[in-house]
């Protein structure tokens, strides 16, 4: 069993997001709950880009000693002194430095030369390295860049003393077998590859995100950088919980990461609060419907086993219980399975009288919630079913 290294760049990649911008004391509770969660990095923040970004990286260091806190900073001498500074008092300090190394970042972003790049790259580990000892090198644009190419800057940043090379799919372009074989191309051709960690960084343009960084761990990637909810630019970043789930549920016999899963829910909602940013309701794991069944076919499924149609236990990431969510589709087992749940033991005949008004209700609303059933049970027995033996077994 390998273990992954769980990078979250919340406070950096998906505070870049607009509307999502915190103020350092909210970071410092989120990055507090980071490290409650698990994960083994934190990236605190850009500290050149703002004073307060530069004050949050340094509280965020003077308050969390048992995780690594790393710095973003472009190659760029200024860059990396003010991370270093913001990261002097953090018992495990990381510089995050890079350039893009795509054909067109290299002649439209910079209008250089792939070798000028090179040397850019290495200067700025080396320069990082006067200050830190863990310093990681990304590779900007990673996705797009010829892999030959990409090999040399990366064999180069390792010599130059990179810890940890970050491989980023900055435009969320590639397919997870491109990607993929990207780091094995790197895991393979780089010569003192052995000497860093492979991280994967990827965004989710084409919702690729989250194969990819999977993709990736099966070939020699040990870290995975991510965001909870996937925040982040444009379509976000990979999702943490995610990648976190997957591995726990399906690669669970080559891999493990540290993250306490049972924390996710929570900091789902948290981060989702916080910045202002609203999960979708299907999305994976942290999504309101995650857990929620709306079909019959489902509904019934579910009432008998639950895993006949979840893959995850709900208690695993947070969620107190799967849900039996009433609508047209519902069934009757649906229906008595929340009846009962409301405190109303339906016999089969009061089952479909009940049924027959619950669909005329149904077909008129989105959902039938807890509210309306309670409402039209509690009509049913007073009215109906009152000369039966009432079974009501009210709470
Ligand atoms: O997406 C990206 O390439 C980045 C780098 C700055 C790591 O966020
Ligand atoms: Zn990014």
């Amino acid at each position: 069993m390998e273990k992954i290294q769980i990078f979250d760049t919340s406070l950096r990649d998906g505070e870049q997001v607009p509307g999502c911008k915190l103020n350092p004391n909210e970071k410092i509770i989120i990055a507090k709950e980071l490290a409650k969660l698990g994960v083994d990095i934190i990236e605190a923040g850009f500290p050149i880009s703002s004073p307060n970004d530069f004050k949050a990286v340094d509280m965020i260091c003077r308050e969390i000693s048992d995780k690594t806190i790393c710095a973003l900073s472009r190659a760029v001498e200024k860059d990396i002194e003010v991370a270093a500074e913001s990261l002097k008092n953090a018992k495990r300090p990381r510089i995050h430095t890079g350039i893009g190394t795509s054909e067109l970042h290299i002649k439209y972003k910079f209008n250089t030369t792939p070798e000028k790049i090179i040397q850019r790259a290495i200067s700025a580990v080396k320069y990082a390295k006067t200050f830190v000892e863990d310093v990681e090198f990304y590779a900007e644009d990673a996705g797009r860049t010829n892999n030959e190419y990409l090999a040399t800057v990366i064999e180069a940043v390792i010599k130059a003393g990179a810890t940890v090379v970050n491989i980023p799919d900055t435009t969320g372009y590639c397919l997870p077998n491109e990607y993929s074989e990207k780091i094995a191309y790197l895991r393979d051709n780089v010569k003192g590859i052995h000497k860093a960690v492979i991280s994967t960084h990827c965004h989710n343009d084409l919702g690729m995100a989250t194969a990819n960084s999977i993709a990736a761990i099966e070939n020699g990637a040990r870290q995975i950088e991510c965001t909870i909810n996937g925040i982040g630019e444009r379509a976000g970043n990979t999702a943490l919980e995610e990648v976190v789930m997957t591995i726990k549920q399906r690669l669970h016999d080559k891999f493990y990461t540290d993250v306490n899963s049972t924390l996710l829910n929570k900091l789902s909602k948290m981060v989702s609060e916080g910045m202002s940013m609203m999960v979708q309701p299907n999305k994976a794991i942290v999504g309101e419907n995650a857990f929620a069944h709306s079909s019959g076919i489902h509904q019934d499924g579910v009432i008998k086993k639950r895993e006949n149609y979840e893959i995850i236990n709900p208690l695993d990431v947070g969620v107190d219980h799967s849900s039996i969510v009433l609508t047209a589709r519902s069934g009757r087992a649906a229906l008595a399975y929340r009846a009962k749940q409301v405190g109303f033991d339906l016999f089969k005949t009061q089952l479909d009288v009940a049924y027959n008004k619950f669909i005329s209700i149904a077909d008129k609303r989105k959902e039938v919630n807890e509210e309306d059933l309670t409402s039209m049970l509690t009509d049913l027995f007073e009215n109906n079913f009152k000369e039966e033996l009432n079974p009501i077994t009210v709470r």
